[in-house]
């Protein structure tokens, strides 16, 4: 299986931040993670030429696979000795891909994963209906593990993102929008799965209920800074780096926590800057830099990450019923990573 061995060579390659969490993440469940991914290319085998060809176009560019990574080191500190974790990881990462695969129609985006998007080279229609064919996989992974809790916990996931994503294209282009409404749709359209994935480790060991709450929120936490800084990359990021296109969110006019911030605090022409270029999506080559420039002024940019940091530290300190293990590091290490992360 190449793909593990590309993701750690490319992580190895960036700059990261000190600790990188996520090498010591994926160096504790490397074997592990090699099954998933067999898994991985395995489901999404069809004898629909068009499927296999578009999704491996996906899944081949590796992504950091952090979600699977999570549900394998959560079950190894819950002491988890089965197998049934490799079909979970497997199908949550297949969530996760159908999701960027309906995402990236939606968006409009050309990049990720440092490839053109799925939509750019095959089109809107095959995307949404290849991200269909995914979604359904994972349905039919989850099923085979026979447990109601895993397939609700899973479903109920499922619905919350396409809930928070659909909230989140009701708060686009609205200035009126809060910190607590964008919080809620990053809590359903990222957090969820992240919660989720940490969740089933407790789950399949099955552990005690007070473990599982607390893995819930490690990784409810966990998804929200991670969210935060994915927002935050989009106005900050090398776009090299982080392989997808930076500047995306503004060009939608997408109300993520830099802009709810700058909008707080601008004066009256800045305020009739936000309305054209946000509201009415009337933008000219040089306003995003001029959004930057505001974002700037106002420290928006830094105010959003001591936001990301404070879930960090929530996050953190759910994992403190946990005896120390090397599985505890890493899940430590995996909240850096996050905001220390550069793709
Ligand atoms: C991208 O998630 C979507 C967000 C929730 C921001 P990742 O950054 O985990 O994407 P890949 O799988 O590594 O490409
Ligand atoms: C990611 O959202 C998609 C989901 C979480 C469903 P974004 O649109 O914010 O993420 P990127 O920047 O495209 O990866
Ligand atoms: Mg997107
Ligand atoms: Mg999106």
């Amino acid at each position: 299986m190449a793909i593990a061995a590309d993701v750690k060579s490319d992580q190895k390659g960036s700059n990261t931040g000190s600790p990188n969490g996520m090498e010591v993440l994926m160096d504790l469940v490397s074997d592990d993670l090699q099954a998933v991914n067999a898994l991985i290319m395995k489901h999404m085998q069809s004898n629909v030429v068009l499927i296999p060809q578009l999704a491996g176009h996906l899944i081949a560019a590796g992504g950091k696979r952090l979600r699977p990574l999570l549900t394998l080191a959560s079950s190894r500190l819950c002491g988890y000795q089965g197998d049934r974790h490799y079909g979970l990881a497997a199908c949550i990462e297949f969530i996760h891909t159908a999701t960027l695969l309906h995402d990236d129609v939606v968006d409009e985006s050309d990049l990720r994963r440092g490839r053109d998007t799925a939509n750019a080279i095959f089109g809107n229609k095959p995307s949404v209906l290849v991200g269909d064919f995914l979604f359904s996989r994972a349905f039919q992974l989850m099923s085979r593990d026979s447990s109601l809790e895993v397939i609700r916990i899973l479903s109920d996931a499922s619905a919350i993102i396409a809930e928070g994503e659909v909230q989140q294209l009701m708060t686009t282009n609205d200035l009126e929008t809060d910190r607590d409404a964008y919080l809620e749709v990053i809590s359903g359209k990222t957090a969820v799965l992240f919660a989720a994935s940490c969740q089933l480790g407790a789950v399949v060991a099955e552990r005690p209920k007070a473990e599982e709450q607390a893995l819930e929120n490690y990784g409810q936490y966990l998804g929200i800074a991670f969210q935060l800084v994915d927002d935050i990359l989009d106005y900050s990021a090398k776009q090299a780096a982080l392989g997808k296109t930076v500047g995306d969110d503004f060009r939608e006019g997408k109300m993520t926590l830099p802009i709810i911030l700058a909008y707080e605090k601008a004066n009256d022409e800045e305020k009739a800057f936000w309305k054209r270029v946000i509201e009415k999506l009337d933008q000219n080559d040089d306003d995003l830099d001029t959004a930057i420039a505001l974002l700037n002024k106002y420290n928006a940019l830094e105010d959003s990450m001591a936001t990301a940091r404070d879930y960090v530290e929530k996050a953190i300190a759910e994992l403190e019923i946990f005896p120390d293990s090397p599985e505890k590091s890493a899940l430590i290490g995996a909240v850096q990573f996050s905001i220390a992360r550069e793709f």
